[in-house]
């Protein structure tokens, strides 16, 4: 049920990127440790994935972890990685029944075996899944990723002289998604991230003040509604 007047039926974007931001200073507001806001960041996916499957969005990214994350403690990377593991152990059924596709962009041979094999588990299970692609981005960086993608290519190519865009995006993780047309950034910061660089190349950018344990359906919405809004021209008139 989408409750939203002002929402058109059209256009709706079909990948969405988001920088879930804000968990730290979310919690920090209610005097509780950062964990407890990762935690309630976590929570906040659930119900905006089944108004993904409403609006008929194709595919979400979400931006969970980055190569630059691993400089903070170490307390509160294993309690995202815990946290990661809690989250596909308990929603999977969920996102199974949804005919949610799980896809992952980013290396996971850092990351402790049992989250690497829990997350791997979810992609396995839910890979024939037709239905929203659910894009975890872990230990994910942009630069990362083209860099990897030149490498795979290079080492996949027998004429190395000639490579095109098409050619390249087949070595992306995002390979086989719909082009990314919206990304939305909570907490009131207005920086990319290191966070789908080539893909975001004509993405319409929506940033709002909302932290992410707060950012409820209708706060989707209103991204949409403002991609609605915008003229894309593709560097056309
Ligand atoms: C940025 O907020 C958030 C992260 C680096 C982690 C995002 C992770 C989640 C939303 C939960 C992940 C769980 C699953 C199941 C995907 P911040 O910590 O930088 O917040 P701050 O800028 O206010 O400190």
């Amino acid at each position: 049920m989408i409750n939203n007047d002002e929402l058109l039926p059209e256009p709706i974007p079909r990948h969405v990127g988001i920088i879930m931001d804000g968990n730290g200073r979310w919690a920090k507001q209610k005097n509780i440790s950062r964990s407890e806001g990762h935690k309630a960041g976590a929570e906040a996916i659930e119900p905006l994935m089944d108004s993904a499957i409403a609006l008929g969005i194709k595919a979400v990214s979400l931006y969970a972890f980055s190569v630059e994350n691993w400089i903070r403690p170490i307390n509160e990377i294993r309690g995202l990685w815990d946290l990661l593991e809690y989250f596909f152990q308990h929603k999977l059924e969920a996102i199974k029944s949804k005919k949610i596709q799980i896809r992952h962009s980013g290396s996971l041979s850092k990351l402790p075996p049992k989250t690497r094999q829990t997350i791997k588990e979810a992609i396995e299970a839910t890979s024939m899944n037709r239905g929203l692609i659910l894009n975890f981005c872990i230990n994910y960086g942009g630069r990362q990723e083209i860099i990897r993608a030149f490498n795979e290519w290079l080492s996949n190519t027998k004429n190395p002289e000639k490579i095109t865009e098409k050619k390249f995006e087949k070595f992306l993780y995002t390979f086989g998604m719909p082009d990314l047309d919206l990304l939305i950034r909570t907490s009131g910061e207005y920086r990319i991230s290191n966070f789908l660089l080539w893909q975001l190349a004509y993405t319409e950018l929506v940033f709002t003040d909302v932290l992410w344990p707060d950012f409820k359906p209708n706060d989707l919405y209103k991204a949409i509604i403002e991609y609605q809004k915008r003229e894309r021209r593709y560097g056309g008139i």
